[in-house]
């Protein structure tokens, strides 16, 4: 394609500052005779404290019509008692991922020279988690009777259904294949969750018989987090479900040398509705307005948006320019606006 039409939601706290140097990444990463083409979204908490407004349906529309949408991190201070009830997390980021069926949300982490992981000797690192976007505890199905008494119930239950569980791990299976050592571990509780868990289980057994080539594990999620620490070079596709997978891509940020380096793709891989990619990390209030977030995750998340919309070439410049200024990193501390232009300095 010769346009790229892109919505932007940079939302809150860092967000705008990550995503104000992710564009100007991706202004210089597109090919000649790319026309890049932008809209911005105001939505997220701050919006929503001035308007009224989280995301209406006509904006949904409005947004399921562009090739693409960058977002940067939505979500205010968790004291705030005015966003209190995931007003903005479930309203506005799950709304989309649900609304675009975004059912592949691909994390990927690697241990890259200059990357400080906290681990001594982390070895090889280089997985992606491919974590279940559209169902699990998410869903939003479950309710509190008795609320604020002694005898209150809060349930939270989480939806597995064959379908959805299918086409991820089908999507997972796929990725595993066009991957070198063509591994793909399953994480979940089957064990203790054992309908879910059964569930899984069968479905990765049945679609491994379409992929003889890859060979495939299982791990407790609790084990999980052993091997993210003490061996993580093992890992090579992991596929798990929606609440699994939220809490070990932050555990594998961390030991990926940081927060500030996870990139992540909402992904409908069917392309019924456009993709979505956003850093890992959230609006963080705690350095919000300080130029001290590192916009290399939100760059990343460029990467995986350009290899999505069919630029794999300049996905890999971005990709080559980070490692380059991961490389290059010394310990002085660099501002948003440093880092995203030595990145580009890089392409
Ligand atoms: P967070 O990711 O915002 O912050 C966790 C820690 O990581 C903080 O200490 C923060 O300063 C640090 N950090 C995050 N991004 C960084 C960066 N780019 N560079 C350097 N340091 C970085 O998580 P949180 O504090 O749990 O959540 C804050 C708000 O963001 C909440 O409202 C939450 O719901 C929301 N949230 C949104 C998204 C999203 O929009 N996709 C994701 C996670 C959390
Ligand atoms: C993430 C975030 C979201 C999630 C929240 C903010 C809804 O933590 O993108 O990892 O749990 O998926
Ligand atoms: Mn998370």
């Amino acid at each position: 394609t010769d346009r790229l039409d892109l919505a932007i939601i940079a939302g809150d706290g860092i967000g705008p500052e990550v995503i104000g140097e992710a564009v100007q990444v991706l202004e210089a990463a597109l090919p000649d005779g790319v026309e890049l083409v932008t809209t911005e979204y105001p939505f997220g908490a701050g919006h929503y404290l001035e308007t009224g407004e989280v995301l209406d349906d006509s904006s949904l529309e409005a947004l399921a019509k562009h090739d693409a949408i960058l977002l940067g991190a939505v979500g205010g201070d968790p004291a705030d008692e005015r966003l209190k009830g995931g007003i903005i997390e479930r309203g506005l980021l799950l709304k989309l991922r649900f609304a675009f069926d975004h059912f592949v949300n691909l994390r990927p982490s690697a241990i890259v020279p200059g990357v400080s992981s906290p681990l001594a000797d982390p070895g090889e690192v280089d997985f992606i988690v491919v974590r279940e976007g559209t169902e699990g505890p998410y869903v939003g199905n479950g309710g509190v009777v008795r609320a604020g008494t002694p005898a209150e119930i809060a349930n939270e239950l989480s939806v597995n259904t064959a379908f959805g569980v299918e086409r991820v791990v089908r999507d997972a299976f796929t990725r595993a294949a066009a991957r070198p050592r063509k591994h793909l571990t399953l994480v979940h509780k089957k064990n203790v969750l054992v309908n879910a868990g059964v569930l899984w289980q069968r479905v990765v057994d049945e679609v491994a018989t379409e992929f003889p080539e890859v060979t495939t594990d299982y791990l407790h999620v609790d084990a999980a987090t052993i091997f993210f620490v003490t061996d993580p070079a093992r890992f090579d596709v992991i596929v798990t479900d929606n609440l699994f997978g939220d809490i070990l891509t932050d555990l594998a940020a961390a030991i990926a040398g940081g927060i500030g380096l996870a990139a992540s793709g909402n992904i409908n891989p069917t392309g019924a509705y456009p993709s979505m990619f956003e850093p890992v990390h959230g609006s963080a209030p705690d350095i919000a307005g300080q130029a001290k977030a590192d916009p290399t995750a939100a760059v990343l998340s460029v990467a995986l948006l350009l290899e999505h919309v069919g630029h794999p070439e300049a996905a890999a410049r971005v990709v080559a320019a980070v490692r380059e200024d991961l490389a290059a990193r010394g310990t002085t501390p660099r501002s948003t606006g440093e880092v995203g232009a030595a990145i580009r300095e890089r392409l």
